[in-house]
This record gives structure tokens, sequence and C-alpha cells, in this order.
């Protein structure tokens, strides 16, 4: 396979240039094919070993890097903070060096900190993969986002895609924005104002408090989560007043246009950000999303393992 990638870590999209991202697409399609056949195992990465740090609670982004890791022959190991010894006082570094010292080939880290695997980095061999970082990036997530649009619209250059909801705490929005932007894509980002971050326009976003009226302009709608766990109180009134004004729900779904997509991280609040029936719907491709991540943390792992890289 021949890939276009100079890194030696995945911390962030922002580094990342666009033949770079063509790459990794291309290779997530080779690689997606392997989780759909019967024997769902190949050898290329036998021998070496893959370690999961989750310091905060995940279902599709550690099963995805620990099923991708055993889908291609490596070693995987996982570790929670509640069941390491970080429950014991021991640092970041400290847990890092430790595990450093078993000669990984990769380590994946989730973290509440922003910046906590450009910390690690810094001062680990191993290179390390950004599997969200506080409320500042989750880039696989945008790259497996980015992978499903495509795959539905081709190319996302000229599309207009709106990000909805809590802007403010989501490393998947801003992982997003950096993302699509680059990509040529014109992105609004909606939500109450007090979800949204100041000077956000910065990044070249258009801003919207109106969900009604930015839907019929929009080819694929992401809806994101409210991080309760993220935020200081009374940001807004209370969840049932969020989802009537900015819940995706059926007749909301009959403005858009005949052929949006329906996107979500996960996980997802039915009933506040998304109806169930909107999240069940024909135009819902969060499953899509789900599959793809496993195909995108498959490519990534086989890039960082090659051990070609030059850059951080
Ligand atoms: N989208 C996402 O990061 O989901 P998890 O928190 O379940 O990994």
């Amino acid at each position: 396979m021949d890939i276009t990638f100079s890194h030696r870590n995945l911390l962030g999209i922002e580094g990342l240039r666009v033949d770079e991202i063509r790459s990794i697409l291309t290779a997530a399609k080779a690689f997606r094919e392997i989780s759909r056949r019967e024997i769902k195992k190949v050898p290329t990465l036998r021998g070496k070993t893959i370690i999961n740090l989750f310091f905060e609670p995940s279902t599709r982004t550690r099963t995805s890097f620990e099923l991708a890791a055993k889908r291609l022959s490596a070693d995987a190991v996982n570790i929670s903070s509640s069941t390491s010894s970080v429950t014991k006082g021991e640092t970041l570094l400290d847990t890092a060096r430790n595990l450093q010292a078993m000669h990984p080939n990769l380590i994946i880290l989730r973290h509440s900190r922003a910046g906590a695997p450009h910390f690690l980095a810094k001062h680990i061999d191993a290179p390390i993969i950004n599997a969200g970082d506080g409320a500042h990036e989750h880039p696989t997530q945008a790259l497996l986002d980015l992978f499903t649009m495509e795959e539905t619209l081709r190319d996302v250059k000229g599309k207009t895609i709106g990000i909805v909801g809590d802007i403010k705490h989501s490393r998947v929005a801003r992982s997003n924005i950096l993302l699509l932007s680059k990509m040529g894509a014109r992105v609004t980002i909606c939500g109450p104002p007090t979800l949204i971050p100041r000077r956000i326009e910065a990044m070249g976003v258009t801003v919207a408090t109106d969900l009604d009226a930015i839907l019929p302009s929009l080819d694929i709608i992401m809806m994101l989560r409210i991080q309760l766990e993220r935020q200081e109180r009374g940001l807004f009134p209370s969840l049932d007043e969020y989802a009537r004004f900015y819940g995706l729900n059926r007749q909301r779904l009959n403005t858009c246009k005949e052929n949006i997509l329906v996107m979500h991280p996960g996980p997802v609040n039915r009933g506040v950000e998304l109806a169930p029936d909107v999240a069940d719907g024909g135009h819902s491709v969060i499953l899509d999303q789900v599959e793809n991540g496993l195909a995108l943390r498959m490519a990534l792992l086989y890039i960082l393992c090659r051990g070609k890289h030059h850059d951080s």
C-alpha cells in the first residue's frame, strides 16, 4: 500500500496535509473490507504491541482501537484509569514511562486534559495517537466522519455542513472544523450562544443560533451531545428547552434537503439532540460512522506502526 504520511504521532488535525488525509482515507477503505469477511484477521501487524490508555470512559473509540489492533494481529492491551495505579497517585508521565519500558510499538491515549497526548509525545519513544483530549481534539473521530461523508457524497468540497449543539465543550467539533475547512467544505456551527466559544469565527466557520433558519441550506448535519460532564452549571435552562430549540426531530428533518445526511459521533442522548426516529431513520449514517471508525483506526495503526515517520 502506497502511503503518504510523514508524522511520528497523530495528535491533532492541524498539522496534516490534504494528501496525507487522502492517503489515510484510501487505506481505511482497503481495511474496511477485512471487517466484512468471515475471518476478520490479517497478519499485517503481527509481533507489534499496542497499548490503549483510556483515562476517560469510551465505548466506540476504545473498542474500535482494540478490534483494529486484533484484526491486524497486533497484541492489544487495555488500561483504564480506574484499574491502573493512577488510583494510587501515579502520574500520567510515570505511568507512560513504565509502559514504555515494556517496549510498545504504539500508545493510544484518551485523557480529560487538553494537551495530555502532546505532553506524552515529548517524553515517550513510542508513537502516540490522541483518542480525545479534553475539549481540545479528537482527530480520529473527525477523520472517520470525513470518510463517512465522502462515502456518500464523494467529496465534501463545496458542501455545507452544520455542526449543532455543545460546540464549546466538543473536541469532535473542533477537529471537524479544522478538517472540513481544510478539505474545502463550508462549516456552519449552531447552538445556544452560551455553548458557542468566543471568537470561533476565526476558525473560518459561520455562526448561527437559529437552527430552523440554517436547516434548508445543509448537505450534512452533525448533531452533538450536550457534555454535562464538562459544563459549569446553568448554560441553558433545561434539557427539555434545549431539545425544543436545538433537537433534530422529524418535523425539522422535513425542512432539510431531500438527501441530507444525519451524523452523530455518539453517545446519543435520545430525545435531547436527536429524536429516536431520526437517529434510526433513513438519513442517519450513525452506524456507518462506527463501522468506518474501525477501518479508519486500522489504517492509522498500520501507518504509524510502519516506523517511516519524520515530524512529530
Ligand atoms: N465518539 C466517541 O468518541 O465515542 P466514545 O466516547 O464512546 O469513544
